[in-house]
């Protein structure tokens, strides 16, 4: 069988490994006769795959003892109303800084409960999407970012995955500082890329279906402090509480997803972990944003220097046309899921972990190829 090379934004490439080590043990887990599927998840063998997840994200990030690892349902999207129900109070101020879609989807559900919370939403739009035009092309400086001591959380996108924008790749757009503030950050498109550092955070989450595993599962990484202080008049199952005091085992979580989350992040361990991974990505996306500066006449980046994702890589050809022939040129050699998201248009090459280098060269070199024979 010969792999697709796979640029899609999510559901995304996973490692080959980790679906070869399904494949082996698929019919028949740890010898027990039976698919990790068809186990019950509180029974042993279960048991020790979601410990074994949950403990290599700890590892693999290097997770404090005050803050539990969660894995959650419902998507990222689920957690956009989700964090709002929790954390928000009466007379209290939940602050987005919005830099491109995902941050507008969860600073509107935020305004949602806010409104049935009797609280309020503040929106720093920093990422130069001001205006009707909404054309997010940059992340803040942290000096740009400001709180205030009403303030229940600052929530923040860390990548962007449809404009392509991220925090953190350049040291000038580092996290920003929010002092007592708890700092929330949606880490869907780029969680595990690399280390950072936990501890600047109240709370991080991250849809698995990018950078850790299939779609189904949430991760989220919560100081137990914010856990503590969230609030308790919401249901039961929307209390990120009830999954910290139950080990992520209240009800019956997506035990397959789960399991595809140990193997993709036992892969990641074997890869030099974080750092290891780091390397490797920002190699990929060196040689993309390479291709696309020494085409300038060419290739366009609309994202600022400073955020340009190492994950999603977005750029624009001189015309639409060309865009399309691009894609479909691609497609024949055997590559997919360049196509922008449909309220931007354009390319977007997602090269998240699993994205191996040599799939990365094969499509520079098909995009000088294609820019010299035009
Ligand atoms: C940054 C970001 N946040 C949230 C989501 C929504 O995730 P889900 O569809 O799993 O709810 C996505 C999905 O692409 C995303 O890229």
């Amino acid at each position: 069988m010969k792999r697709t090379v796979n640029f899609n934004a999510g559901p995304a490439a996973l490692p080959l490994p980790a679906l070869e080590r399904a494949r082996d043990e698929f019919l028949d887990f740890a010898g027990s006769g039976m698919s990790v599927m068809e186990h019950s998840h509180r029974g042993k063998e279960y048991e020790a795959v979601h410990d074994e997840a949950i403990a290599l994200v700890r590892e693999l990030l290097g997770v404090p003892a005050a803050y539990e690892v969660l894995l959650l349902q419902g998507g990222a999207t689920a957690l956009f109303a989700q964090i709002p129900m929790n954390f928000l109070e009466k007379d209290k101020t939940a602050r987005y800084v919005v830099t491109g879609a995902w941050g507008e989807k969860a600073l509107g559900e935020a305004k949602i409960v806010s409104a049935m919370f009797g609280a309020s939403v503040a929106v720093q739009s920093l990422g130069a999407g001001e205006g009707k035009d909404k054309k997010y092309t940059r992340a803040p400086a942290p000096s740009a970012v400001k709180v205030e001591a009403a303030d229940a959380y600052l929530h923040i996108t860390s990548n962007e995955t449809i404009h392509g924008v991220e925090y953190g790749v350049d040291p000038s757009r580092a996290f920003p500082d929010t002092g007592a503030v708890p700092l929330i950050a949606d880490m869907s498109s780029d969680f595990l890329w690399r280390p950072f550092d936990v501890t600047k955070f109240g709370m991080v989450y991250a849809g698995a279906q990018k950078n850790i595993g299939p779609s189904g599962v949430v991760v989220a990484v919560v100081s137990k402090e914010l856990l503590d202080r969230g609030r308790k008049d919401i249901p039961k199952i929307f209390q990120f509480r009830t999954h910290a005091e139950n080990k992520s085992l209240y009800n019956t979580p997506p035990t397959f997803g789960v399991y595809m989350v140990r193997n993709v992040l036992s892969w990641l361990k074997g890869q030099g972990g974080l750092a290891g991974m780091e390397k490797t990505n920002r190699k990929k996306a060196a040689r993309l944003y390479g291709v696309i500066d020494g085409n300038a006449e060419f290739f366009r980046s609309p994202v600022e220097r400073e955020s340009r994702s190492v994950m999603n890589v977005v750029f624009r050809l001189p015309s639409t046309e060309l865009e399309e022939r691009f894609i479909a040129e691609a497609k024949k050699q055997g590559m997919i899921g360049l196509k922008g998201h449909r309220s931007v248009g354009g390319i977007r090459v997602s090269i998240y972990n699993a994205v191996p280098y040599e799939w990365v060269e094969t499509l520079a070199a098909f995009m000088e190829a294609f820019a010299r024979s035009k």
